[in-house]
């Protein structure tokens, strides 16, 4: 009852007051900011932070790929993008998170504006284009601190024209992913950056074996996620969803940002013709990939559920198609930092409700099972 109080007032305030000086600021602004402030909390802010924003319950916990999740929201690559925030996030009651995508060289990103906020639909439009440090950098970060939270390390591929040619680009990553093979809990493999030099080669089945073939060369006990984008066609889906049981990658994150300007939802925006949209327009596209990939691999790959995760339905709604794990951007920046507890206080009271002892018995249950 506490924590349901303290989070409606955090939602109070964050809506009606920080909100609406925040939207008035260029989101990029905005990010670098919360970044600034975030990397240098101290040590009492964090705990004040803690106390206002976590939230534990045994039924969400669970330990999956012999990783022990808290609980299963985690903040979606993008938003740490250099690794500078693994305390302030676990501050916020995240139960993992993940940083990047990094890359192999450091960039310093697509030149011009690249973060545009669209409220009515609630989404962003990215066109970041892989800014970050840099491997040797970002991963020097994550080994001189202790972190007590679960971090995954995104890798995607330079984003430069050096690294288009299918040889280079595989060797680029291989590169980026050797740093991290003793820093952080799993790795993600992005091959959907919609932004990047020479569009998303590697969600060519042909080219993506060929990735993968080398990614399990180098040896790792850690588990391997891909990063889809979910603007792929069923044929493309199928042959990924092989490649990844031929390779024995661990799961797939269901998913990145959407491009398709074809969509009658993005057209009626008038939004620039550059970059990915994020949250509800992302929404019913990664839903369907996460049905369609648990039905056809009877959960032998872990699903990661992202893509217009607002509240606890939302979050309901992506684990009873099939995700064990989920994560978010978007809902955080529309909603506010207590959005984590929400939505963990919320599907405990929709797990009570339909009868289930643990998250893990929702997961994949199809939404008929729901009672009203
Ligand atoms: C500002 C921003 C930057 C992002 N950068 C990356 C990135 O570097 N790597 C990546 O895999 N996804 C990136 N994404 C996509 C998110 O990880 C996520 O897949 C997408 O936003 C859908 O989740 P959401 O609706 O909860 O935001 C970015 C998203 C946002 C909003």
């Amino acid at each position: 009852m506490k924590e349901l109080i303290r989070s409606r007032v955090i939602r109070i305030i964050y809506i009606h007051i920080i909100k609406p000086i925040f939207f008035q600021i260029d989101p990029e602004t905005i990010h670098d900011f919360i970044v600034k402030r975030g990397s240098s909390s101290n040590k009492l802010t964090l705990k004040l932070f803690s106390l206002l924003f976590s939230y534990k319950h045994k039924k969400l916990e669970q330990t999956i790929l012999g990783i022990n999740f808290k609980n299963p929201i985690g903040l979606a690559a993008g938003f740490d993008k250099d690794a500078k925030l693994t305390n302030f996030i676990s501050s916020l009651g995240f139960g993992f998170m993940e940083v990047g995508s990094i890359t192999y060289n450091p960039y310093e990103g697509n030149p011009g504006r690249r973060l545009w906020r669209f409220p009515n639909s609630k989404s962003l439009l990215v066109y970041y284009g892989l800014k970050n440090q840099g491997a040797k950098i970002i991963s020097e970060r994550l080994k001189t601190k202790t972190h007590n939270i679960i971090i995954g390390t995104s890798i995607a591929k330079t984003n430069s024209k050096y690294t288009v040619e299918t040889k280079e680009g595989i060797r680029d990553y291989i590169e980026g992913y050797k740093y991290f093979k003793d820093v952080g809990d799993y790795f993600t493999i992005n091959i959907s950056c919609p932004n990047a030099f020479g569009g998303e080669p590697f969600t060519d089945p042909i080219k993506l074996n060929l990735l993968l073939k080398e990614i399990v060369k180098v040896k790792t006990l850690k588990p391997i996620f891909l990063k889809i984008s979910p603007d792929i066609n069923q044929e493309t889906l199928d042959k990924i969803i092989e490649l990844c049981l031929k390779y024995k990658i661990n799961g797939i994150i269901c998913s990145n940002l959407t491009k398709n300007r074809n969509n009658p939802k993005i057209k009626v925006l008038n939004a620039p013709n550059v970059g990915g949209f994020s949250g509800k327009l992302v929404e019913d596209l990664s839903n369907k990939q996460i049905r369609y990939i648990y039905k056809k691999t009877k959960g032998e790959l872990v699903i990661i559920g992202c893509g217009g995760i607002f509240t606890a339905e939302d979050a309901y709604k992506k684990i009873r198609a099939g995700a064990s794990l989920l994560q978010l951007i978007t809902g955080m920046i529309y909603q506010g930092p207590q959005t984590v507890s929400e939505i963990n206080q919320g599907l405990v009271k929709l797990l009570e409700k339909d009868g289930y002892d643990h998250i893990n018995e929702a997961i994949g249950k199809s939404e008929q099972s729901i009672k009203s």
